[in-house]
């Protein structure tokens, strides 16, 4: 079956990436990040990448104005590096219809709290662990999921929890979920790439 390779999608620090790329290496782990992609060309992301030896390329509204030359250059770079499974980790832009038709039902996302709350259009970052505070859960935690063509409404993977404090604040919970990202998703493509539940790239 051979090694699953990953195409990572980060637009920020890239913690994610780093989690996984830790994974990565373990002996008993059967995949590799091939490329990361990010849309920021000062990130954290695309800085751990090139310390760490993995290929990098900054796509973004600035290297390609035109949107569908943008999805064609994603898929493109996609495919040059022979990507079975598409990772979004902190990925701030939606995918392009030529990316998500090339890498139907194989393309991940992870979302930081228990879809299907707390998901949808404005729900990113802080303003997820505030309105989970705000709501009174006493358990949050991410959710890894197949993307789809709206935000956060793709097929569930897989989730973790952890419990929410009476003395959390939005950043408190977010370290506390973040912690149990770095888990869940290496766990997940971990999973994904012993198993047989991926297409590969037949491009
Ligand atoms: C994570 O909380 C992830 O769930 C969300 O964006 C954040 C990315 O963090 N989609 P990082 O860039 O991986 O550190």
């Amino acid at each position: 079956m051979g090694t699953l390779r990953l195409g990572v999608l980060a637009s920020h620090n890239g913690s994610n990436l780093a989690a996984l790329h830790q994974a990565s290496l373990l002996p008993d782990s059967d995949f590799t990040i091939s490329v990361t992609i990010s849309n920021n060309s000062s990130s954290g992301a695309l800085a751990y990448a090139r310390d760490h030896g993995v290929p990098t390329r900054h796509l973004s509204g600035h290297t390609h104005p035109d949107t569908k030359a943008l999805d064609n250059a994603m898929r493109a770079t996609l495919v040059e590096h022979g990507v079975d499974l598409v990772v979004t980790a902190g990925f701030m832009r939606k995918l392009g219809p030529i990316v998500r038709e090339t890498f139907s039902s194989r393309i991940i996302n992870i979302h930081p709290a228990l879809l299907p709350a707390f998901g949808g259009v404005g729900f990113f970052g802080n303003r997820v662990h505030q309105a989970v505070l705000d709501s009174g859960d006493k358990i949050s935690g991410p959710t890894v999921h197949l993307v789809d063509d709206e935000y956060d409404t793709g097929e569930i993977i897989a989730q973790s929890e952890v419990p929410v404090l009476p003395d959390d604040t939005v950043d408190t919970l977010a370290a506390r979920v973040l912690a149990a990202e770095h888990i869940l998703l290496p766990t997940v493509v971990r999973q994904l790439a012993s198993g047989h539940q991926l297409h590969r790239n037949k491009n």
